[in-house]
């Protein structure tokens, strides 16, 4: 039964301890990886903590899931729920948006992450993926985690940001891996870009040379650099008026300043350089960590590694992949859902209480903050059969199990806020998983840490060891 919206208090407050004044229970929250897994053990699937000086109630398992982030989602707030860090690095961008601006700028959005566009995104991810997995077959011996990353990067620098010193802007072409003006500013750019993200979990001190100092810095270089693209596009689009042979980018960026809403609503520019900023950010540590759970996952399950490998052998042999191909691989759908299931990047989501509730018998008061815990439901025996089992079958059409509940599977989070590039980013492992099943091979180090570290977002200890060849047949 739903929650009434005005919620009584003579419920009890949610079990579980808030531990020392202001410290509560910080250092074991940030120290053992199994601490909610514990607390949801003795407590159930609501649970109260003390985390950072914050009352914090934890949420756990799909009706949880179900109520914070959809039936319920007017009782939390995602602006409040950040670090004051994220709120001015960040800027005013979608994270920190809610109500009526958040809908207006998702839906100006979306258009250059669905349909269309991203299909004309295929053929840049495929260059760069081809560069990426030549460079890979000379090195032989990879950390794929770190090499997945400057993957990621470029992929989001190039489309995005318009990042491609060597676009062209007569052939339309964009600059690969091999020019050396391209690696030169792409790796600036994550030079700045790791400044940015470095301080999001710091102290806010700007006076000295601090770490804070160096990010707000950062962030103003990458906003002045994507203010410079913004600039070249208003030309090029100038441009076109006169000269309708004159060729445009095709990224993110321009498409930004071409969008209007059914109303004639458009991004001013301002909105459009924090909202770009922002999806560079949450885009691509978080596609690094499930390519990199990815091809760990096909290496230490051969069966599984066999059945995606016939299923890409298909397709007719030497032909190029193309995009309507990538449609057409249920079973290696069926492997990144469990890859998403059982190594989820993101850990959880943030929000503050802003209306007052009761769940499942408990009544929590506005202001604390609340965290859905995304593995939750992900390891719960009643949504999934032997959950520790790596079994991409259990996504098959015939057992469907993601579909016993409602947000059982929320590795992209769920509801109106699910992930906004969630697409993107399975069309760039998609591309990735395809091109490395059919053409190689990579074994794991025998002599590597895979132990799974959560923070910043989930990765083997030791970055991923491999030996990477060519598959024999294709030599
Ligand atoms: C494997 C890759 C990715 C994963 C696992 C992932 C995961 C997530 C999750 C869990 C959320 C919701 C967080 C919450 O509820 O607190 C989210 C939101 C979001 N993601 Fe992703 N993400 C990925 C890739 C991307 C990419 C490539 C982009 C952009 C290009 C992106 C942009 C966003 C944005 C803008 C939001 C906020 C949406 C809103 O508030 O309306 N993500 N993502």
């Amino acid at each position: 039964m739903p929650a009434p919206k005005t919620a009584p208090s003579t419920l009890p407050l949610p079990p579980g301890r808030l531990g020392l004044p202001w410290i509560g229970e910080t250092l074991s929250f940030l120290r053992d990886p199994n601490f909610a897994t514990k607390r949801q053990a003795q407590y159930g699937s609501l649970f109260k903590s003390r985390i950072i000086g914050q009352p914090t109630v934890f949420f756990c398992g799909p009706e949880a899931n179900a109520f914070l982030l959809s039936s319920h989602a007017d009782c939390f707030s995602w602006r409040d729920g950040w670090p004051g860090t994220f709120q001015e690095l960040l800027g005013e961008s979608l994270f920190l948006q809610e109500g009526e601006t958040h809908l207006r700028n998702r839906r100006l959005l979306m258009p250059a992450f669905h349909g269309k566009a991203l299909a004309s995104y295929f053929s840049t991810m495929v260059a760069l993926s081809d560069s990426y997995l030549a460079r890979w077959e000379k090195k032989q011996q990879l950390t794929w985690f770190l090499e997945f990353k400057k993957f990621t990067f470029e992929v989001a620098s190039v489309l995005l940001v318009g990042s491609a010193p060597g676009h062209d802007e007569t052939d339309n072409t964009i600059g690969t891996a091999e020019s050396a003006e391209t690696e030169a500013q792409i790796a600036q750019l994550a030079s700045w870009f790791a400044d940015l993200t470095n301080g999001l979990f710091t102290l806010p001190i700007r006076w000295g040379p601090t770490t804070y100092r160096k990010a707000l810095r950062g962030r103003d270089r990458l906003l002045s650099y994507i203010e410079q693209e913004i600039t070249k596009r208003r030309q090029l689009l100038a441009r076109l008026q006169t000269d309708p042979t004159a060729a445009l980018p095709t990224d993110v960026l321009t498409l930004l300043l071409q969008t209007e809403d059914d109303e004639g609503n458009r991004l001013s520019e301002a909105e459009i350089k924090v909202q770009t900023l922002l999806m560079l950010f949450a885009g691509h540590e978080t596609t690094t960590s499930m390519l990199t759970s990815l091809v760990m996952s096909l290496a230490q399950n051969p069966d599984v590694l066999a059945k995606a490998r016939a299923e890409q052998q298909a397709f007719p042999a030497e032909s190029a992949l193309t995009f309507e191909q990538i449609q057409q691989m249920p079973y290696l759908d069926q492997i990144l859902k469990e890859v998403e299931r059982q190594y989820p990047p993101v850990g959880g989501g943030f929000r503050r209480v802003i209306k007052p509730f009761n769940f499942n018998g408990y009544h929590v008061p506005a202001g604390w903050l609340a965290l859905y815990r995304i593995d939750a439901a992900h390891k719960d025996e009643r949504c999934y059969t032997n959950p520790s089992d790596f079994d991409p079958d259990r996504f098959s059409p015939e057992r469907a199990e993601q579909k016993r509940y409602d947000y059982s599977l929320v590795g992209f989070g769920g509801g109106p806020r699910v992930c906004l590039g969630m697409a993107f980013a399975k069309l760039e492992m998609k591309i990735m998983a395809a091109q490395l099943l059919r053409r190689y091979h990579w074994q794991l180090d025998a002599d590597q840490d895979l132990t799974m570290n959560p923070v910043p977002s989930l990765r083997p200890a030791d970055g991923l060891k491999v030996r990477f060849s060519k598959l024999s047949f294709t030599a």
